[in-house]
Formats: C-alpha cells, structure tokens, sequence
C-alpha cells in the first residue's frame, strides 16, 4: 500500500515536472530522481530496523501458526510460509538477504522477499495484523532479549565487584564528600555501593520487563480484526504474559521502551560515576589504584602519559544513552493517539542505547578486574586531612558526656591547632589536647588511627571490614 502511493507520488510529480529530474538546483547531484528519492529516504527505516529481523521471523511464525490453527489460513500455505521464512532468516544470517531501500523496513523487506520465495501464501501471512501491531511486537521483543542480555552482564560485573570487595574489606581508603577527606571508608565498601546501586539497576529492568511482557499483535492497525484470530495464543507462543487489552494503547504506547531506556540511563549514570573515580583515583596526584596497558593508552606526544581512555568513555557514552532517553520522550510527547510515522525514530536510540551501555558494562567490568588498588598510598591517604575527627568527637560524647555539638565545637578547636603545629590529630601531645578541654586523657588516642576509625563503624550497612566481608560473603551468595 504504501509502495503504491510512493509510486503515484513520483508519477504525480514527474508529469507536473517540465524539467529533468536530476537538474534541481538544491538537491541535484545527490537526488538524482527528484522529490520520491528524498521520500524514500526520509521514510525507510531498513538501515536500521534491520536489526530485528530474527523478532520480525517469530513474530511472523506465530501470527501464521495461529492463523491456520483457527483455520484462516491452510495448514499447506502455514507450511510453505514456515519454511520460506526460515530460509531467509539463513539468508539474512549469512549475508545473502537483498535488503532494499524502497521496501521501507524489515517487516515489507521480509514479507516481500516471502512471497517472491513461495508466492499466494506469503501474501496470506498479514492477514489480521498490520505494521503498526508488527512493530510494536518486534521492538518489544527486541528490547526484551536485550533486558535479559544486560541483566546477565550486569550480574557479571556485580560478581566481579564483589570479588574484589572481599578481597579489600580491610582495605582502608579516604571517604570523600564534596570530593573533600570526609572519613576513612575501605576499598570494598566502596565497591559493594556499587554493588547496591547494580542490583537496583537489575530491579528496574526486571521491572520493565514484566509491564512489556504483554503481546500487542493482533491489535492490527488499531481498532483489532474482524477475523477470528486467538490473541492469546500468539502471546503465549511467543513468551508473553498474555495479550495487551486495548487495541488502541497497543499500537500507540511506547512507555515499554521509554522505561528501558531509563533503566539504561540509570545503569549507565551508575557505571559513569565509578569511571570519573577511575580518572580520579589514577591521577598520580591521588595514585589510588594502577591501571595496566589493557585499559590505558600513550600519549602520541607525552611519553610519560597513561590515560584511563576506557573510563572516559564510559563516561562519555552516558551522554548519549540519556539523550537516547530524552530523544524518544520528545518523539512521543506531541503523537496523539494511535500511530505516527514519528514513532519509527524510537529504534535508533533504543539499539544505540542497549549497544552503548552493553559496551559500559564490558569495560567497567575489565577495568574492575584490572585495577590495582594501591594499599599503602591508600591507607596514607585515608589517614590525612584529620579523617578522624568525627571519631574524636565521638570519643568525646561517649568518654566525657558531652552534648554532641559541643564535642563537634571542641573537636573544631583541636583540629584548628593540629593545622597550626602542622600535625595530624594524633601528633598532638595530651598537653595540647588538654590545653583545649582539660577533662581529655590517654584513652583518646585509641580512637585516632584509621584502623580504629574503620573498625568502629558497626552499625548495619557502616564501614567495618567485619561488615564489609560479611555483606561480601552474601553478595557472593546470592549472586552464586
Ligand atoms: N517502519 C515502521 C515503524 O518503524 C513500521 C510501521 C509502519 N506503519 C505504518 N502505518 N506506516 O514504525
């Protein structure tokens, strides 16, 4: 139907035409054919959509399957249809498929290529469906295969995470806020917050999965079909919950895919953060962790150079995973109900996106694998800027009752003297410590050194290395 008009279009517009259709002063050279050759490349999405070919083929099996089995079709045109597809999904694996520009899109490209395989019968397949329910079908099976390819990979990376995390629950780290010394934390609680923020991402995309796991083919153009077709079955056959409910939402809703992006976008903003603490943490001026050639490049100029490039790009890719997300949110935004050509713009962003973050994950996971925390660089650093001022406040309350403010005050005054004699907390002698609050004694020192600070931080989800290798341990277990 559409190829139809496509050709009226050019014949309208050739014979209205009195010059030759390549002189077009503004497009000439490169739309030799004049307007219908922009039409056919503005309205193709083959390039593309291409990419869902093998969902388009079972999509198209289960319709044909149903259609015979409620006798719309023959079981001898289900056959031929059968096999017909299941050469050209060969076809198109090996390469052999003549993908064409003016077929529009994989659905036509498939169909028409069917019936030049196995003639009548590929013409009887799109009976009771249509495009609109045809794409709606493939791209949510589409994003559905790629919920469970970066679920898995993304349980991949939380392994790795945790292996390291146990491997340096003891491990102490400075803990910032404002990217200032806050506490000292260690390097597997560091890790495992990632851990928590990877799970949440797994969630989210679970979640997606069971709102889009609803079949919407069947619902036609968009108003359903007069022919008695069993909607239930085609879900079924294809791994749906069972079928979408309102013909209309069917083929104009594409919120499935605006949440996996999300989702995407989430994970992605997740992986982002931990790769801007990898360019942090391997600046020589922090020198937290060492990155080995496989995730590093030179410099062509600086022969010193070692730049965390794959962390950078994980940060960089965020941009367009969000974009992505924002781009179809915009698309989606002005359609009133039901379909709109528009809504062919959603696949670019949703395949860049799965692509994109699928990427992330591998190099996150590498450079987790890779890093080499530096132990002693870190345990210096854990201990500078008096990280253990809270716990000298701390030590306040508990030993000499103070009201909390106050020991903060206080400990705002020892802190300002240490800075003066350019000590840390603990260089200072009792007399100087006392010289400030005179009721302080010995025990104080006990609570000053990192190791101590680490340690005392108990409380459930608090910094322990005892915590943290337990929260490893069930990590571990749970991830199997
Ligand atoms: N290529 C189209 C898309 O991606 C398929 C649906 C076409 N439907 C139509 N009514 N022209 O949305």
């Amino acid at each position: 139907m559409a190829r139809r008009s496509l050709e009226n279009l050019r014949t309208e517009r050739d014979s209205s035409v009195t010059e030759p259709r390549a002189s077009n002063d503004l497009w000439g050279g490169r739309y030799a054919e004049g307007p219908s050759a922009i039409m056919r490349e503005i309205n193709a999405s083959i390039g593309f959509d291409r990419k869902m070919w093998r969902q388009d083929i079972s999509g198209s099996l289960a319709h044909a399957k149903m259609l015979a089995h409620v006798g719309i079709i023959s079981a001898e045109d289900e056959a031929a249809i059968r096999e017909g597809l299941a050469a050209i999904g060969k076809d198109i694996e090996e390469g052999r498929f003549p993908f064409s520009e003016s077929l529009e899109d994989i659905h036509m490209n498939i169909e028409a290529r069917l019936t030049e395989r196995i003639g009548e019968a590929g013409k009887r397949l799109h009976t009771g469906r249509s495009r609109n329910d045809q794409v709606a079908l493939d791209v949510r099976l589409w994003v559905r295969d790629a919920i469970d390819g970066l679920d898995a990979q993304i349980a991949a990376v939380m392994r790795e995470m945790v292996a390291r995390a146990a491997e340096h629950a003891g491990t102490v780290m400075p803990g910032f806020t404002h990217l200032q010394p806050a506490q000292p934390t260690t390097f597997g609680h560091h890790l495992l917050a990632y851990v928590e923020m990877l799970s949440r991402d797994r969630g989210r995309l679970a979640d997606c999965r069971k709102r889009l796991n609803e079949s919407p083919l069947g619902a036609a153009a968009l108003c359903g079909t007069g022919f008695p077709i069993d909607r239930h079955m085609t879900a079924k056959a294809l791994g749906f919950d069972g079928p979408t409910r309102n013909s209309l939402d069917s083929v104009a809703s594409r919120d499935f895919a605006a949440e996996f992006l999300f989702a995407c976008a989430m994970c992605a903003t997740h992986l982002s953060r931990l790769a801007e603490e990898i360019v942090i943490w391997t600046n020589p001026y922090f020198g937290f962790i060492k990155l080995s050639d496989a995730f590093t490049t030179g410099s062509s100029i600086m022969p010193q150079k070692r730049n965390p490039d794959a962390a950078e790009l994980v940060r960089g890719k965020t941009g367009r995973i969000t974009g992505s997300l924002v781009g179809l949110l915009t698309v989606m935004k002005g359609l009133a109900l039901t379909y709109f050509k528009d809504m062919q713009e959603d696949k670019e962003g949703i395949f860049d996106a799965a692509e994109s973050l699928t990427l992330g994950l591998a190099a996150i996971g590498g450079m987790v694998r890779d890093m080499q925390p530096q132990v002693e660089r870190l345990a210096e650093a854990a201990g500078a800027g008096f990280s253990t001022a809270t716990d000298l406040a701390d030590w306040l309350v508990r030993e000499l009752r103070f009201p909390f403010r106050d020991a903060h005050h206080v400990t705002g005054r020892l802190v300002a003297l240490a800075e003066q004699k350019g000590v840390d907390l603990a260089g200072l002698t009792l007399e100087d410590m006392q010289f400030v609050e005179p009721r302080i004694h010995q025990g104080v020192f006990d609570v000053l050194t990192v190791q101590a600070s680490v340690a005392s931080r108990t409380s459930y989800g608090g910094t322990a290395p005892a915590n943290v290798a337990r929260m490893a341990r069930e990590w571990q277990e749970k991830l199997g």
